[in-house]
């Protein structure tokens, strides 16, 4: 597809406490969700959208992302023309694709401050922002996939929603807004984790962002919101005001492998996918 979006940033400083102690020593990005890790669904996510530069945000202890894609040459020579070569067949054609970009974020600052870490990556291009731990998944036209033909149309930042049930709610950062045709809503107002009572609709914002290059400026002067921690929400919400940013409801599955209902769910959603001679 013809594409203007050629970067995706994907942020992956946070701690991953809620899945201690299995995040202790590795980054939550990397648990695998049948034999693949959660960056590496993302990454492939990007690149069908044709972003094919991958700008990591990363913090202490997560070398093992880097590791990831980059060749592992001693165990690449360990199991040349054996039968089991062909299973980093898939990660050596992502790697060979992609052109893999990494920053750190030094202190947890929230997931504005990731962004606005990603700023020399970027080239003051609009880019696709990918949360590796919600997982999507829709076979034929990926969530970014999606986004990026979308954003061809709009020009402007646009937030992945999905319908949530109201006593869940209170997890998310939700929107409110007027939807100009089936699923495209022009976003009017945006509350970071708002009480049930007070949330302006079920449209709740997932993991999957295209932003545009304004939100920097945005982003470095706005306020710590909520535990000193600067919210992409916050930022976005600047833009929504001047009438520039679309919500969108996806076509597809979102899981939440930041926690383990939503990780478990992937797995046996991914597994009943799965054919044994893959
Ligand atoms: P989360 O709050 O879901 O991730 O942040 P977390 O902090 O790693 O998880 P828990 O709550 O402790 O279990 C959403 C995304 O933003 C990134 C995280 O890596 C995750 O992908 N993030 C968040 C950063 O990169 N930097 C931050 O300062 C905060």
């Amino acid at each position: 597809m013809t594409n203007t979006i050629t970067k995706c940033v994907f942020p992956a400083a946070g701690y991953g406490t809620r899945f201690l102690p299995a995040t202790k020593a590795m980054p939550k990005e990397m648990l695998p969700v049948l034999d693949k890790p959660l960056v590496q669904y993302g990454v492939e996510e990007a690149l069908a959208a044709g972003m094919s530069t991958i700008a990591i945000i990363t913090g202490r202890g997560k070398r093992a992302i880097a590791d990831h894609f980059d060749i592992s040459y001693e165990l690449e020579h360990q199991i040349q023309g054996s039968s089991k070569e062909i299973l980093l067949h898939e990660i050596r054609n992502l790697i060979d694709q992609c052109t893999f970009l990494f920053t750190r974020q030094r202190e947890m600052r929230g997931l504005g401050d990731a962004i606005l870490c990603s700023e020399p990556l970027t080239n003051h291009e609009p880019f696709g922002v990918i949360l590796a731990d919600d997982l999507c998944s829709n076979e034929d036209d990926p969530v970014m996939c999606q986004m990026a033909r979308l954003y061809e149309e709009h020009q402007c930042s646009i937030v992945a929603v999905q319908e949530v049930p109201i006593d869940e709610i209170s997890k998310y950062g939700v929107i409110a807004g007027e939807e100009i045709e089936d699923g495209i809503y022009r976003v009017t107002d945006m509350v970071e984790k708002p009480p049930a009572d007070k949330a302006p609709s079920n449209l709740a914002i997932i993991g999957r962002y295209i932003l545009t290059p304004d939100i920097y400026e945005i982003l470095r002067n706005i306020e710590p919101g909520k535990n000193g921690e600067i919210q992409l929400t916050d930022a976005i919400l600047e833009q929504a005001k001047q009438g520039k940013v679309i919500g969108y409801r996806f076509k597809g599955q979102r899981f939440d492998c930041g926690s383990i209902h939503g990780f478990v769910d992937a797995v046996n959603h991914f597994f009943s996918k799965f054919s044994p001679d893959e």
